[in-house]
């Protein structure tokens, strides 16, 4: 088959075509049976393909037909041994790559700046979480990948470790030498697991840095939806080389994922996989210049810093992805928060995300220079009006010592609990996460021991206005901690 077919999209189309009497769910058949607002919005069209796994359109939970063909190309496409398709998210991938290669107990090595998924999947396995300490960007003040160099030193320490998670890239962009990673990892004959939510035009260019499956990662799960052009909740996860079983990576994804799977994520994955495949690269390149003109641009504008190349002189960046526009906007004495509701408020204009000190702007294939010239006329405009000095951003990004960890965080999910004063719960072990953002990175994992140093952390954090997440007490009077057995006298 080649990359223009598209088996999957195709084949839904040929069987709507026929317009089968349909005695089996979705009820709505066809949108006959759905509201008539919700049908007229949503169109004819698509709600004839959604549809289910009758016998001529194949089962994601066992593929044979038109999704195994499409799964194969997807494969082909981005250079794996096998693809499998996600409607799940990416977050559906990730527990599935850490519940294949860890059981309860079984180590692995991940950076403290994890997404919420591997934290899942380390209460639903049972598994052991080794951190690494992400490095942190004291100026912009987000964290970044992790080093080479990091990576080694953990896997002296736990060679027995199952896997290596990496974030690659981050949500900002930024990659780390994933080639050599992979390599140390390897040398160990422990799998790299990469979470390539932010990452999956990464493979069709190649001015953008490697991809997972480039690097000879083990597996990757993949955002097709996030920058691919698939539909909200469409992933995959592909897998490559002998150190992981496609059979195991099969039944979990499975036993993760609804049996009602949607053809409309299934077959966008499907049309995403064609587009990039056969005109990735050249959307791609016109993606790239559109975002570096924007950087340009912004980068004219008194006060503002767009984020560009010389980020590659630090450690933990061996590359950068030009398409995500950091903006920095703590020279106007505004915090990136102000600045995304001041550019809702008065230009309509939706920003992927803020922090303390920036925005984030993603540019995908699905801009034009008209979006562009928007952005930035009204960031010149934000950066035109007068600067109250008084208002600086000025907190300081520090980093938090990593607690002993005296259970795991499956263990310490599944306890009896309390709550105690937060000024009390020094030495108890904390049942809840805790995190300060930015940078992102949790204090408190459920499991770890509480320790004074970052009990006074997390109040410097809060002092100067941080926000710190997480907690089932807003407002941190209170802290959730596992229940201590006393003596019976
Ligand atoms: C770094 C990272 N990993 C994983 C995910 C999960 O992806 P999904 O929303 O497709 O489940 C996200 C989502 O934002 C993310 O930022």
């Amino acid at each position: 088959m080649s990359q223009y077919e598209t088996p999957l999209f195709s084949g839904l189309i040929e069987h709507a075509k026929k317009d089968p009497v349909q005695f089996h769910i979705p009820g709505h058949k066809k949108g006959t049976g759905i509201d008539p607002e919700f049908r007229h919005f949503i169109g004819d069209n698509a709600l004839s393909i959604d549809l289910i796994n009758i016998g001529p359109l194949d089962d994601l939970h066992q593929p044979k037909g038109m999704i195994k063909q499409a799964q194969d190309l997807a494969a082909e496409a981005f250079d794996a041994d096998q693809t499998f398709f996600s409607v799940q998210g990416t977050s559906g991938a990730i527990m599935t790559m850490v519940m294949t290669v860890c059981g309860p107990g079984d180590k692995i090595i991940v950076p403290r700046n994890v997404h919420k998924s591997v934290m899942s999947a380390i209460v639903f396995s049972g598994a052991t979480p080794i951190f690494i300490h992400p490095a942190i960007d004291e100026k912009l003040g987000i964290s970044h990948g992790i080093t080479t160099d990091s990576v080694a030193r953990a896997l002296e320490q736990h060679p027995d470790a199952k896997g290596v998670l990496v974030i690659n890239p981050t949500y900002f962009g930024m990659a780390a030498d994933l080639r050599k990673i992979v390599e140390i990892a390897h040398s160990y004959k422990v799998p790299v697991l990469v979470d390539e939510a932010h990452g999956v035009h990464i493979h069709f260019h190649e001015d953008l840095p490697l991809s997972a499956m480039q690097a000879g990662a083990d597996m990757a799960a993949t955002s097709v939806h996030k920058l691919g052009g698939s539909m909200t909740q469409s992933s995959i996860l592909n897998i490559k080389g002998n150190l992981i079983n496609p059979k195991r990576v099969q039944s979990i994804l499975s036993m993760l994922t609804t049996t009602s799977t949607s053809y409309l994520l299934l077959a966008s994955l499907d049309v995403a996989r064609k587009r990039l495949a056969t005109e990735g690269k050249e959307l791609i390149s016109q993606t790239i210049e559109l975002a570096q003109y924007i950087r340009r641009e912004v980068n004219s504008i008194p006060h503002l810093l767009c984020v560009g190349e010389e980020i590659l002189q630090l450690d933990a960046v061996y590359d950068y992805d030009p398409t995500k526009l950091i903006i920095s906007v703590k020279e106007l004495g505004l915090s990136g928060f102000d600045v995304e509701k001041w550019l809702r408020d008065n230009h309509n204009i939706e920003v992927e995300m803020s922090d303390l000190y920036n925005i984030l702007c993603i540019v995908t294939p699905g801009d034009t220079k008209r979006e562009a010239d928007i952005l930035i006329s009204a960031l010149k405009e934000l950066a035109a009006q007068p600067i109250n000095n008084n208002d600086m951003v000025k907190a300081e990004v520090l980093l938090p010592d990593i607690p002993l960890l005296a259970l795991t965080p499956r263990d310490a999910f599944y306890a009896k609990t309390e709550l105690v004063p937060f000024d009390e719960s020094e030495g108890r072990i904390i049942a809840e996460f805790i995190m300060v953002y930015p940078p992102g990175i949790p204090i408190f994992i459920p499991g770890e021991i509480i320790t004074e140093d970052n009990l006074t952390y997390i109040k410097k954090n809060m002092e100067v206005g941080l926000p710190v997440q997480g907690p089932e007490d807003f407002d941190l009077r209170y802290l959730r901690v596992i229940k201590e057995q006393k003596a019976i006298r």
